[in-house]
């Protein structure tokens, strides 16, 4: 696989600032109190620096009212920020007269303002300040620390995001793989006792069972739990139909002008979902589908419309495609063979060849996909048969 690479050479600031955004970290607030007025200000350079004694490092800009506050005042508060607390965040980064407006303080015994419902405050007493190009490398000594329960914020490229155990995706990989190989009798279950039948960490299954019913898998229904949803022919066809009008539309208003060179490339997740099929069996089914949306959302790409892109992805094909499928691996060479003539159309600029194959896909998506359930519903008769 490529990778793209972009260069600083330690004196272009933007470039370096995009390149330093790839270090994810928490987000704080720095907090102090100078003569009964309250500063506080939003900051990431924060980190602890020693254990023995427990020491904090936070780097602060000189021009920020805040960090003469800080040292003028000789002790700080870091409020570390929580998932969704990214509006404190933003609240704490720009100046203002009243940066407090509405956010619930609690005043700790050395005076030093806190934000009650921060997941973490450390407060510290100024030890050292060291003030480097534009910012005060500020080093607290540690009085008092506290924790609460929950996930942090994470900011890294220039937006706030979360953190992800890598257990959760675990988590997510083994019971979806589970629900998509019919792999369960029952179809609700309580995070608690799935998380003990599976072996895996509540938090995890908790994360897990919230992912797949974002995309639709599973649904909360009061007093039953999780339940895994139908997956049945009306929402295939319209999953179909919603890919077959968006691509329809780009071919109609963009293939002219789309650019050559991702036109060539859609030929790479073409080739590699075609190496996933032999004869009219999937070697790898998900691999296959994976490449497959892969391939469309590269033709949906060609609209340089990011709008358009997120849209595709939440139709949940691959998932729509996976349920359907289940366990078998038969398949069928004419849904290569069509989208090849896609490809061909699209890489000729040819409007009229390349929608005619979009269609067909469509038909023979649709058609699969109610041959599929018809299946599945009879194997379903001959097991619920006495
Ligand atoms: C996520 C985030 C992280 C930030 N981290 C820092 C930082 O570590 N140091 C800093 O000086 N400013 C940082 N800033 C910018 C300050 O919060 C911003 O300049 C603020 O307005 C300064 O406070 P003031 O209003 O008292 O000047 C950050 C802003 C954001 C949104």
């Amino acid at each position: 696989m490529s990778r793209t690479t972009v260069d600083c050479d330690g004196k272009d600031s933007v470039t370096f600032r995009n390149i330093a955004g790839h270090l994810a970290s928490g987000v704080t607030v720095i907090t102090t109190s100078v003569g009964g007025q309250a500063h506080g200000m939003t900051a990431s350079s924060v980190t602890s620096l020693s254990l023995d004694p427990p020491t904090m490092l936070a780097c602060l800009n000189r021009r920020a009212p805040t960090a003469d506050a800080v040292q003028s005042a000789g002790k700080f508060g870091i409020n570390i920020l929580g998932s969704g607390q990214e509006g404190l965040a933003s609240q704490f980064a720009v100046p203002s007269e009243d940066k407090f407006r509405g956010v619930a303080l609690a005043t700790a015994p050395e005076g030093i303002p806190l934000l009650a419902d921060a997941h973490a405050q450390i407060e510290c007493e100024v030890a050292d300040t060291i003030d480097v190009a534009t910012h005060r490398i500020i080093i607290g000594r540690v009085v008092r620390a506290r924790a609460s329960e929950g996930q942090p914020l994470a900011y890294y490229r220039g937006g706030f995001g979360r953190f992800q155990h890598v257990d959760d995706e675990r988590a997510y990989d083994a019971i979806r793989s589970r629900i998509l190989s019919g792999g369960w009798v029952r179809r609700c279950f309580q995070g608690d006792e799935l998380a003990g039948e599976m072996g895996i960490d509540g938090s995890a299954t908790f994360y897990a069972l919230t992912r797949l019913g974002i995309e639709g898998i599973v649904e909360w229904r009061p007093g039953e739990g999780y339940c895994i949803t139908e997956c049945d022919v009306r929402m295939a066809e319209e999953a179909f139909d919603a890919r077959s009008t968006t691509e329809l539309g780009i071919i109609h208003t963009c293939l002219e002008h789309a650019d050559q060179r991702e036109i060539d490339r859609l030929a790479e997740p073409f080739d590699a979902m075609a190496a996933f099929m032999v004869n009219d069996t999937f070697t790898d089914a998900k691999a296959f589908m994976e490449a497959n949306f892969a391939f469309h959302r590269a033709i949906v790409a060609l609209a340089q419309n990011s709008a358009l892109t997120a849209g595709f992805e939440r139709l949940h094909l691959t998932q729509i495609m996976a349920r359907l499928q289940g366990v078998t691996t038969q398949s069928s060479r004419a849904f290569i063979e069509v989208q090849r003539r896609l490809l061909e159309a699209l890489q000729r600029r040819d409007v009229g060849g390349a929608s005619e194959a979009v269609r067909e896909y469509t038909d023979l998506a649709k058609a699969r996909a109610r041959q599929l359930t018809e299946s599945q519903s009879d194997e379903q008769q001959l097991t619920n048969r006495p």
